[in-house]
């Protein structure tokens, strides 16, 4: 067969199991209000949680960056890294009150790399159900990895789970925000547990960055708790993109000579960091931009008549199930002007679809009442729950 015929095959399969993938063209940039292949629609998709991507210092400090030391970076940055990469960990560690920080080009290479260099048959990871797709990559990745899963957000069970190991070290492998549902782990059950069972804790707090906390810090400083190593994106509420781990000194030592997505893998381009140095410095000068999101989460929820959880995040889900479903509940919103995708397995389990809505300070009141209506509309004509 050649693979022209495999590939199709392997394509028609997925389709009769209404899993096909449609990719969407924006021509637009990621405002609420959205060109989205050829339509102009009211977009609640989008992870630029505080409208930082298209802030114009950003913008500046990108083409000033990108002016001084060229828009590629040459190579490694064991070879041809530059000053404000240097810099940018620095900021970073100082920002979320970490002794260190390695800065990567993506927030899914951060994951594999890291968790893939800590991979070792002396240690055994542990990880939620619900983790996002980076960290299991990470844990597959290596052969000499033993992984655990535990179900979501159990703590019991993974108490259970950590006190018949077999390793003489274990690291919990957990989102702080769960990029599917919105929900929160408990980071003070989780730090419990890894003191107790002399065991490390990884944190990936993607979506909690920039949204959740008085400041923007995520579930640390909502929960005043310290994972051994906190991951997270700039790619979400930062506006722009590229991984980071914060860490000890140690440890990031180590992640530098040793994990592979940071050694072999050319550094992000000067542009990048230098809009993510502005995406930090905005973030404290601009407060009142997480203030909005905070209100705007409020808005939604009361909206839709869900009760705000104890941490509330961007991320509200809708479950479905049934994946056919849920696209034709996802194109009838589109018919009506309104962008909310259609989540579908691999991202969740198999007829566990789900409508995912994500929340922007730059939406504006008016549009959050409008999706609310035309959902709550949905839902009748659906007979869906909304909780
Ligand atoms: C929880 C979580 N971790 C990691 C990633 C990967 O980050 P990035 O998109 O920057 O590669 C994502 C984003 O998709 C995410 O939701």
């Amino acid at each position: 067969m050649d693979i022209n015929t495999f590939t199709q095959s392997r394509s028609d399969e997925w389709a009769q199991r209404g899993l096909s993938r449609q990719i969407r063209h924006f021509t637009s940039a990621q405002t609420p209000t959205a060109n989205i292949d050829g339509r102009t629609l009211l977009q609640f998709a989008t992870s630029d949680y505080l409208g930082l991507s298209t802030h114009p210092a950003l913008l500046r400090a990108a083409c000033e960056q990108g002016t001084a030391l060229g828009v590629g970076s040459g190579g490694s940055r064991l070879t041809t890294g530059t000053s404000i990469h240097a810099a940018l960990e620095r900021e970073l560690a100082t920002f979320f009150g970490y002794p260190d920080a390695v800065f990567f080009a993506s927030g899914y290479q951060c994951n594999v790399a890291v968790i893939s260099a800590l991979a070792d048959p002396d240690v055994t990871f542990f990880s939620d159900e619900h983790n996002h797709a980076s960290l299991i990559d990470g844990m597959r990745m290596q052969r000499h990895a033993r992984t655990v899963v535990y179900p979501h957000r159990n703590y019991e069970v993974l108490d259970l789970l950590l006190r018949s190991r077999t390793t003489p070290h274990a690291l919990i492998i957990s989102d702080g925000v769960f990029s599917m549902s919105g929900a929160t782990a408990d980071l003070a059950a989780l730090r419990a547990l890894a003191d107790t069972h002399d065991a490390w804790l990884l944190i990936d707090d993607a979506h909690g960055t920039g949204t959740v906390g008085e400041t923007g810090r995520g579930v640390i400083e909502a929960t005043q708790i310290k994972p051994d190593i906190l991951i997270s994106t700039a790619s979400k509420a930062l506006g722009v993109e590229g991984g980071m781990a914060l860490c000890s000194a140690n440890v990031a030592h180590f992640l530098k000579s040793q994990a592979r997505g940071f050694v072999f893998s050319t550094s992000p381009s000067p542009l990048i960091v230098g809009a993510v140095r502005e995406a930090l410095a905005i973030i404290d000068r601009e407060p009142e931009r997480i203030d909005t999101l905070r209100a705007h989460i409020y808005q939604l929820h009361r909206g839709l008549g869900l009760t705000p959880p104890a941490i509330p995040t961007p991320i509200v889900r809708i479950p479905i199930g049934d994946e056919q479903r849920c696209m034709t509940i996802s194109q009838h919103l589109m018919d009506n002007g309104i962008f909310v995708p259609a989540i579908r397995y691999p991202t969740v389990a198999r007829n566990q679809a789900i409508l995912r809505i994500t929340i922007t300070a730059h939406h504006t009141l008016d549009q959050i009442n409008q999706l609310c209506a035309t959902l709550t509309l949905a839902c009748d004509k659906f007979s869906l729950p909304t909780s």
